[in-house]
């Protein structure tokens, strides 16, 4: 290729400029909504630097005990929720945000924001320190409450169906911004020379099947019988088990190639482990749009109308075959039980 054609060859496009363009395909949009993505996109950038530099943090001296806000020395978790709620915050389009690490529904003051925001700013937290790939998983709804009051638990409490936005943020090998706003699934690479996010996975769709499982098979013996048996296939079809612990990774790793997550219910956790605010409707949204499906074991999960903020529930999340297939071991299970009855 000569000098003259790389030169015709198209810059790619960036995040900002592909979210004016979606715009753009909505004339009454007032554009609150691109603000917002922008919004989340500049606070992982920011907490994309937090993590490249995390392993220096504890170095004396090296990066500074601590900022002007006196935050270095906190954990990463920390300081991601703080950076969201920030961005969030200044933004102005969101009157409520619902975070993973905290109790009580986060009023931002912006009482005429049409948005709230569900936000697990930091997902998997067992690997911050150990180097490997780690995420961030927001859902956006519009809210149900009258402007100019602050938003409710009813804005919040809304099921999976309600979104209008979710993605994923993922720290890995190279940082990416993965996001739907229910019309297909759309990845931007981070490109850190210069600071900005460019399309390099346009239209994402997930294979039908696929040949990974992703569960942490170590809470086996914890395991209802619809579970073990499901994992026992996977091995008899050799299936290769992959489980990195953090759950954006195991969903990004699963969405490209095929294949299945699982965070069951056990004996032990009724509920399983995953937030269905925070975690299991975001990727749910993403994976419907990108043709998979994501399910509780026995029913769509972003049907499921949440009671609490922080509630859990089992999660069965992939290519479309494999949940089926799952559904079909659990649905066994809970036949057999109702037998029992
Ligand atoms: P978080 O760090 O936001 O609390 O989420 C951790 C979750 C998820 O990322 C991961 O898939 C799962 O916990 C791993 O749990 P186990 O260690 O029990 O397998
Ligand atoms: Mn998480
Ligand atoms: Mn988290």
């Amino acid at each position: 290729m000569t000098l003259h054609d790389k030169l015709a060859l198209p810059v790619g496009t960036t995040l900002d400029r592909f979210i004016m363009r979606k715009q753009e395909d909505f004339p009454y949009a007032t554009g609150e909504l691109s603000q917002l993505l922008r919004d989340i996109a500049l606070a992982a950038k920011i907490v994309n630097r937090e993590i490249n530099r995390s392993g220096l943090i504890d170095i004396a001296g090296a990066y500074g005990n601590r900022n002007v806000q006196g935050e270095d020395q906190q954990k990463l978790d920390v300081i991601a929720n703080i950076r969201f709620i920030r961005a969030l915050r200044n933004g102005g389009e969101v009157c409520t945000i619902v975070s993973e690490e905290d109790e009580d529904m986060i009023q931002t003051g912006n009482v005429q924001g049409k948005y709230v925001v569900a936000i697990d700013p930091l997902d998997g937290s067992s690997n911050i320190d150990v180097n490997v790939s780690i995420g961030t998983i927001f859902s956006v709804y519009r809210r149900v409450s009258p402007t100019g009051t602050e938003g409710t638990e009813q804005d919040c409490l809304q099921t999976g169906t309600h979104q209008v936005a979710a993605g994923y943020v993922i720290y890995g090998s190279s940082t990416m911004l993965v996001y739907t706003t229910g019309n297909g699934v759309n990845g931007f690479t981070y490109e850190p020379s210069l600071g900005e996010f460019f399309l390099s996975h346009p239209h994402i769709t997930s294979p039908q099947t696929g040949a990974i499982y992703s569960i942490n098979e170590g809470l086996s013996n914890d395991f209802t019988e619809g579970v073990r048996e499901f994992v026992a296939y996977c091995k008899q079809q050799n299936y290769s088990a992959r489980y990195i612990g953090s759950l954006v990774a195991d969903f990004h790793r699963n969405l490209l190639k095929g294949g299945i997550y699982m965070y069951p219910a056990t004996r032990r956790a009724a509920k399983g482990k995953l937030r269905l605010m925070y975690e299991c409707n975001a990727l749910s949204f993403i994976v419907e749009q990108a043709g998979g499906k994501a399910s509780n074991g026995q029913q769509r999960i972003m049907e499921l109308q949440p009671q609490t903020l922080h509630e859990r529930c089992p999660f069965f999340i992939g290519s479309t075959e494999l949940v089926e297939k799952a559904e079909e071991f659990m649905a066994r299970e809970y036949a057999e039980l109702a037998e029992q009855k």
